[in-house]
């Protein structure tokens, strides 16, 4: 049984409510990131667990990522605990081009910009003890992204895989540079691939050929209890420990793709997104 303090995002619906229900078995103390209050509440009566408490927030609007990592301060503060776990599942996809009210192309804010805003914002917490770990979860479907420098909110070419690829590409670049920014005794990052799961992911925002192509697929996926099983080992287990920077699928270590090793790429997208979540 650990004693662990986690922060998790994406908790209501598939992996990371999966995630959530290993990490309390496990004995963690987490809190948990949603958007839908009501979906929170039905998790919360479901998994009658005082070590439970939800935040909310809009992951899609840096604004509310603020407010999201303000409402993790306090309880952090008032309990005067380190934040040991901070893991990113939160993610989405869309048919459609979309932008945020702040003007951001919808599908980048929520699985690129949004991980790495909230971890800046909780890096004075990551920082309290040694040993801090930060998960992101990044697919398969990295291996067909590249990252659009010229054209990285789709003003034009939008398709939802050549997007969602991208921010996949994204996660994993931004865990590599990550790991080469910080020494992995202090804080280790990781990228996670969940493999094909059962879940809802492509059906919420997505229509036509898109939407019946996961509803395809997807049934060949499996349990959502599988990689949250490899996530909560890789959060919580000693044996991960340090292990800075690298790609992680089924709890073991995989070489992503040629262009996620591109450390120029990663240094460019580091800088490039540090400038847009520069004003919070
Ligand atoms: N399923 C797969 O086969 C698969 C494969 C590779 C990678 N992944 C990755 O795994 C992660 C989890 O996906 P999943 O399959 O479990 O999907 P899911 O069942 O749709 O769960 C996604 C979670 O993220 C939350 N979320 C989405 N947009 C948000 C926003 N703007 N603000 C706050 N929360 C938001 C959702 O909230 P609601 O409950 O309110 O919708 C939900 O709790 C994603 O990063 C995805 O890219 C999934």
């Amino acid at each position: 049984m650990t004693n662990k303090t986690v922060v998790i995002t994406g908790t209501t619906d598939g992996i990371g409510l999966a995630t959530v229900r290993d990490l309390l078995l496990e004995g963690a103390t987490v809190i948990a990131v949603a958007r839908n209050k009501k979906k929170a509440a039905r998790v919360a009566k479901e998994l009658n667990n005082d070590r439970l408490t939800f935040v909310f927030g809009d992951l899609s609007l840096q604004s509310e990522v603020v407010k999201i990592a303000d409402q993790i301060k306090t309880l952090l503060d008032e309990r005067h605990v380190a934040l040991h776990v901070l893991i990113h599942v939160a993610g989405a996809v869309s048919s459609k081009r979309v932008l945020t009210s702040e003007g951001i192309e919808w599908q980048f804010a929520v699985n690129h910009l949004a991980p790495f805003l909230l971890t800046k914002l909780l890096m004075p917490y990551l920082l309290q003890e040694k040993g801090a770990r930060v998960l992101v979860v990044s697919s398969g479907a990295h291996r067909v992204g590249r990252v659009h420098f010229q054209n990285i909110m789709f003003k034009h070419g939008y398709f939802l895989i050549t997007v969602y690829a991208q921010s996949k590409l994204m996660n994993v670049l931004f865990v590599k540079e990550s790991a080469s920014r910080i020494d992995p005794s202090l804080i280790s990052f990781y990228a996670l691939d969940p493999g094909l799961v059962k879940t809802g992911l492509g059906v919420k925002k997505t229509f036509g050929l898109e939407k019946w192509a996961w509803e395809y697929q997807v049934k060949k996926g499996v349990d959502p209890s599988v990689p949250a099983h490899y996530f909560t080992g890789i959060a919580l287990d000693p044996s991960y420990a340090l292990k800075s920077g690298l790609y992680w699928k089924n709890g073991v270590e995989v070489k992503p793709s040629k262009r996620a090793e591109n450390k120029k790429d990663a240094k460019r997208l580091y800088e490039l997104t540090d400038k847009l979540c520069e004003t919070k």
